[in-house]
């Protein structure tokens, strides 16, 4: 069984790989290293004892992507996490992400019809629920305009797969992330930002180990208990687990509808300050914290509804908070005995 893992060397795509190889799936990664560092590649070979087939070109080339699914004939499906990610860039810069996120998504879905390729799992985010009416939120919660471009491309995303699932035979989950955190077990693998974080769980790890002067808290007047905004964490392990599991339902012919969407989180939501909080309680290290004004574009609260995929998917989110927080300090000292 060969599945092509797309953005197999970034930070979800990696444990993902991982997980499937621990199932004996073949892996082969196409990844263009423009968010991810070659080492990845060794590091997922030192947890597996196996090294994935991997592939380094842009999914955007047309081209390059046809002779891709020319050479190898036999993959039995695909899981697509190649995109690129930083909301406040896709502001700046909007082309970067409709071209990079929509491109390579046009191209991967014609490998698969000219290849006969039925089965892609998506990676799509909570981003395309915006600030929901009702929490936790359910997957027939609609849709709304996104802020940010990068937002857009999913919501876009999502439409050009089921327009396509639609009219051929292929057949699509989209998995809809809440916001993933922490590291392997083994810390060999993990969270790589390039630059500035901008994300929370990186920033206060960084913060902790001194690399940054101190965490910026964006807001605390917002309508929840602690004014702080509210998000649904969940780890970067029980997700990659959620991906085989998407697969597996559709190698073995159980998905209801040729399309079905899941939303993947614990179910609770935890603010800013109670995610400092269990991070200063696991690790003993206090951190510099300074309010400021609201980030644009945040929402105030969201969490998911995660009935669905416990339901169908058999699958549950089970680290706590803790262990998430936990887990991530643990990559940090690891990314930190690195550099020295
Ligand atoms: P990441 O940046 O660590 O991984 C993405 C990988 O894709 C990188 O290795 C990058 O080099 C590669 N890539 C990007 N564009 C490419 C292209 N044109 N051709 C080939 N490779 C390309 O990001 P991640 O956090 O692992 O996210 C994976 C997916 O999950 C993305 O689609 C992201 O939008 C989505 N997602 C992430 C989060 C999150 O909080 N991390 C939340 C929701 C959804
Ligand atoms: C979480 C909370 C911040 C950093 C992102 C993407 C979204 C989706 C999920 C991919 C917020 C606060 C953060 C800091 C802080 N990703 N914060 N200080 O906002 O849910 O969204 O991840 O699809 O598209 O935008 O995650 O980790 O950036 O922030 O106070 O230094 O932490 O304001 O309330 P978010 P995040």
């Amino acid at each position: 069984m060969k599945i092509l893992v797309t953005g197999g060397i970034g930070y979800i795509g990696s444990h993902t790989v991982v997980e499937l190889q621990a199932r004996g799936y073949e892996v082969v990664i196409v990844d263009d290293l423009s968010n991810s560092t070659i080492e990845v590649l060794d590091n997922i070979a030192r947890i597996s004892g196996k090294k994935p087939l991997f592939e380094q070109f842009d999914l955007t080339d047309a081209e390059r992507t046809r002779l891709f699914f020319k050479k190898y004939r036999d993959i039995n499906g695909i899981i697509h996490f190649a995109a690129s990610k930083a909301v406040g860039e896709s502001v700046e810069l909007p082309l970067k992400y409709y071209r990079n996120n929509l491109v390579s998504l046009i191209n991967i879905l014609q490998g698969m019809l000219d290849h006969e390729i039925r089965n892609i799992v998506f990676s799509s985010s909570c981003t395309v629920y915006g600030q929901p009416d009702k929490l936790p939120v359910k997957e027939d919660a609609p849709v709304r305009q996104a802020w940010s471009p990068y937002g857009n491309t999913k919501r876009i995303s999502e439409e050009i797969i089921t327009d396509t699932s639609k009219v051929t035979g292929v057949q699509s989950i989209l998995l809809r992330y809440f916001n993933p955190i922490g590291a392997h077990e083994t810390a060999i693998i993990g969270e790589l930002p390039l630059g500035v974080p901008n994300s929370l769980m990186p920033y206060i790890t960084q913060t902790a180990i001194g690399l940054r002067p101190f965490l910026r808290v964006w807001g605390n007047d917002y309508n929840t208990p602690d004014g702080t905004a509210i998000r649904d964490y969940l780890h970067v392990t029980d997700l990659a687990l959620a991906h085989v599991i998407a697969f597996e339902r559709m190698l073995n012919g159980k998905m209801k509808q040729k399309l079905e969407v899941f939303n993947l989180g614990t179910g609770n939501g935890f603010s800013v300050m109670q995610v400092i909080e269990s991070f200063e309680r696991t690790t003993g290290v206090k951190l510099d914290c300074r309010i400021m004004d609201r980030r644009p574009g945040d929402i105030e609260q969201v969490w998911a509804d995660t009935e669905l995929a416990n339901k169908e998917l058999g699958w549950k989110a089970g680290k706590s908070l803790d262990e998430m927080t936990a887990s991530a300090w643990k990559w940090e000292k690891a990314l930190a005995e690195k550099r020295k």
